[in-house]
């Protein structure tokens, strides 16, 4: 979990953190903001499997970021190593803020499939904030470390709450604990084709009823059960459906054969679905691979 540091070095120079993903179980739009983006009621559940980031301070005011080596070719395709990758960019942004040119080389263990939207990146950008402020004795607060996860991007605060479970609001960086009792699995698949966000907030239907959170948050107080499984919801899936013909074609082709109800985990086009345990989530992922062709993830949290 973000906030414990898993494995030390053995060294004062060098630290181990875990990097966890998410995946939204809940999200209704509550309105559009004079500043064009959306406020949103989400419900948000931390998942396994975590990538593995190593902080070794340097002596010069170098950031280098390498993957560790083993990493499979397919992950390493999608990862930007350049100032584009938000674990250099959450650095950057903790030196701008404390003033100081302090460098360090991070070597990426990476288990989360890049632009998969499991919040991998948010994940990473936020176990950076957590492990470069201790290893460079910024001592910076927690509320200050919320406050430039928040310039980074909406999921990052979530991740760095080191919340197992959260409602959050506004653009998603409001983050409210909630309990969570056991443990819940997931099968996600995403299609070949990512979505716009931007183009999917665009194809949001005209309010209607407002779903509530409270159904899926007594569900998740009270653990895994088929109520919980069908209480997912996501106010996104419609419109991302519409925008990515891929995707569409692939959640009515798993309701229709499989009689599972996929929903997208932010804004698409991962689409997540709730099993009752590990063995459940086997099975859902190789119906999925059967009839899609894609390969699936399972999650746990
Ligand atoms: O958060 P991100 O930069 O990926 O958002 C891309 C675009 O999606 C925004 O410029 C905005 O048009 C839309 N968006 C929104 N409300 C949100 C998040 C994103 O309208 N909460």
């Amino acid at each position: 979990m973000p906030g414990s540091f898993n494995a030390r070095c053995g060294i004062s120079d060098c630290l181990t953190i875990r990097s966890p993903s998410k995946i939204n179980v809940f999200l209704e739009v509550l309105g559009k903001r004079s500043d064009g983006f959306h406020d949103l009621e989400t419900v948000m559940l931390r998942t396994q499997p975590a990538d593995v980031l190593q902080f070794r301070a340097v002596e010069s005011d170098q950031l280098s970021l390498t993957l560790a080596a083993g990493t499979s070719p397919a992950i390493a395709t999608g990862f930007p190593l350049d100032g584009s990758n938000l674990i250099l960019r959450a650095a950057n942004a903790l030196r701008d803020a404390c003033g100081v040119r302090f460098g360090a080389h991070i070597t990426a263990a990476k288990k989360v499939p890049p632009e998969s939207g499991l919040a991998g990146g948010s994940g990473n950008a936020a176990a950076t904030l957590l492990a470069l402020n201790r290893l460079w004795r910024l001592n910076l607060t927690q509320v200050e470390l919320h406050r430039l996860a928040e310039t980074l991007g909406s999921d990052i605060n979530f991740l760095l709450s080191g919340c197992r479970a959260a409602i959050c609001r506004g653009r998603g960086e409001s983050v409210e604990q909630i309990p969570l009792r056991g443990r819940f699995y997931f099968v996600s698949v995403r299609p070949r084709t990512g979505n716009s966000t931007a183009a999917v907030f665009r194809r949001l239907p005209p309010p209607t009823d407002r779903r509530c959170p409270e159904k899926i948050v007594q569900n998740l107080c009270g653990g895994f059960s088929s109520a919980f499984a069908m209480s997912l919801f996501n106010r996104l899936t419609e419109p991302a459906m519409s925008v990515n013909s891929e995707l569409a074609g692939l959640v009515q082709r798993v309701r229709k054969t499989l009689g599972l109800e996929l929903h997208v985990s932010g804004s698409g086009s991962t689409c997540v679905a709730a099993a009752a345990n590990y063995r459940q989530a086997v099975v859902f992922a190789s119906r999925l691979w059967a009839v899609t062709g894609l390969t699936p993830n399972i999650l746990w949290s």
